[in-house]
């Protein structure tokens, strides 16, 4: 009879996330495992323990979120041990337990890197064979050097192809406490474990908005907003403080990025009509094109409207919600924070948008141009027309680009 074949895939779990179980069952079905056990840590030795929701509660969620799956079985084993949680306790009591049984420890790249500075990590090698995976191409040759380190110290090594899927524990913590809707928080784990996160509570720390401006417009955009559309504007305002420091650090004030990210969509939820009239009121007119693309009109409206009734009168702020859906050519620092932070906030989880994170990591010009060229793309794929803000940006920003690389050699 073929011994029974087991994976243990430790962590904090805090909480599980589809990540963690397409990972469980990726590697069960490549190394043909009879189950994988996942295991919550009681107090996890390589990870600081803050915001950490009690054991019984993490075991809690991995069960829910692996009851579909017969091929993962969630342990409480290293919940009931007394003191530190070590890999190399978890393996023994499992070698105590299965004698005849192969195991595979399956680790994250980052953790795969150290694991031969882990407690007694030469018992480890002898217990169980390692199985790791590239986060990104790049990793795998870091990985397959560190391999062939551990290999001398007798460990086994299995590097596979690990499907990427963009999600952490913490992105799910900040998004619950940010009040995130339930389909955003589908799309990162389970149904069933979302619904139990937001019944029991889990990780809504309160009010987290430490900005005074920011709190001041927080009633009237619950007010004005739905929950979802709440959410997106404090995601955005996360990301545009994050652009303002990482791209502008001393020119532009973050705290101005912050406010214009909170308050750029309050009129998004308006009806059309409305929107026109508070447009026509502050005695703006729209050109032709524009005045057909209706989706374009919140953020007009939404600068009039705070003008007019909200009380802001900083016109660096008024123009980065003004031109938010359309960009124009020469945008300010904070025009253009807004405008990319919109596009990529952490909430955004549209197919393409890994894509334009990565454009804007480096340079808020490519940032720009990559957003300015989707937006034109969904636009011509709608059969809609361009307004002239929109082509003139993408013109300008075309042609930065074509001497951008002559600039830098
Ligand atoms: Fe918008
Ligand atoms: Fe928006």
């Amino acid at each position: 009879m073929k011994p029974l074949s087991l994976g243990i895939l430790g962590g904090t779990f805090n909480p599980i996330h589809t990540g963690h179980i397409r990972l469980a069952r990726y590697v069960q079905e490549t190394l043909k495992l009879d189950r994988v056990l996942v295991i919550p840590d009681r107090i996890p030795p390589h990870k600081e323990a803050r915001e950490l929701l009690p054991g019984k509660d993490r075991l809690e969620l991995c069960r829910i979120a692996c009851a579909p799956y017969p091929e993962l079985e969630v342990s409480d084993m290293e919940l009931r041990r007394e003191g530190n949680s070590y890999t190399v306790d978890t393996l023994k009591a499992l070698k105590e337990k299965y004698p005849k049984a192969s195991l595979t420890l399956i680790v994250g790249s980052d953790m795969f890197l150290t694991i031969d500075s882990w407690k007694n990590s030469g018992e480890i090698f002898r217990l169980a064979q390692i199985c790791t995976g590239a986060r990104e191409p790049a990793d795998i040759l870091r990985l397959e050097k560190k391999k062939v380190e551990l290999e001398k110290l007798g460990a086994v090594c299995r590097i596979l192809d690990l499907p990427v899927f963009q999600v952490s524990s913490t992105q799910i913590r900040k998004a619950v406490s940010l009040g995130a809707n339930k389909k955003y928080l589908f799309a990162l784990m389970p149904q069933e474990e979302a619904e139990a996160i937001l019944k029991g509570g889990f990780y809504q720390t309160g009010e987290t908005e430490q900005d005074e401006e920011c709190l001041r417009f927080l009633p009237l955009l619950k007010e004005r907003l739905s929950r979802k559309r709440l959410f997106h504007c404090r995601c955005v305002a996360d990301m545009a403080q994050e652009l303002a420091e990482r791209f502008f650090p001393g020119t532009l004030d973050p705290r101005k990025a912050r406010l214009a990210g909170l308050l750029h969509d309050i009129c998004r939820e308006d009806p059309e009509e409305k929107q026109l009239e508070l447009i026509r009121r502050e005695g703006m007119e729209l050109d032709p094109i524009l005045l057909q693309t209706p989706a374009c009109w919140h953020g007009f409206a939404a600068a009039a409207y705070l003008k007019s009734s909200g009380g802001v009168t900083d016109e660096e702020i008024l123009n980065a919600i003004r031109f938010h859906t359309t960009a124009r050519r020469d945008m300010s620092p904070l025009e253009q924070v807004v405008f990319v932070a919109d596009g990529i906030s952490m909430d955004r989880i549209y197919p393409g948008v890994q894509e334009l994170r990565e454009s804007s990591r480096d340079s808020i010009e490519e940032g720009m141009l990559a957003m300015v060229k989707y937006s034109i793309s969904n636009l011509m794929e709608l059969n809609l027309p361009i307004g002239r803000y929109t082509w003139e940006a993408y013109n300008q920003l075309a042609l930065l680009g074509h001497s951008l690389p002559t600039e830098k050699h």
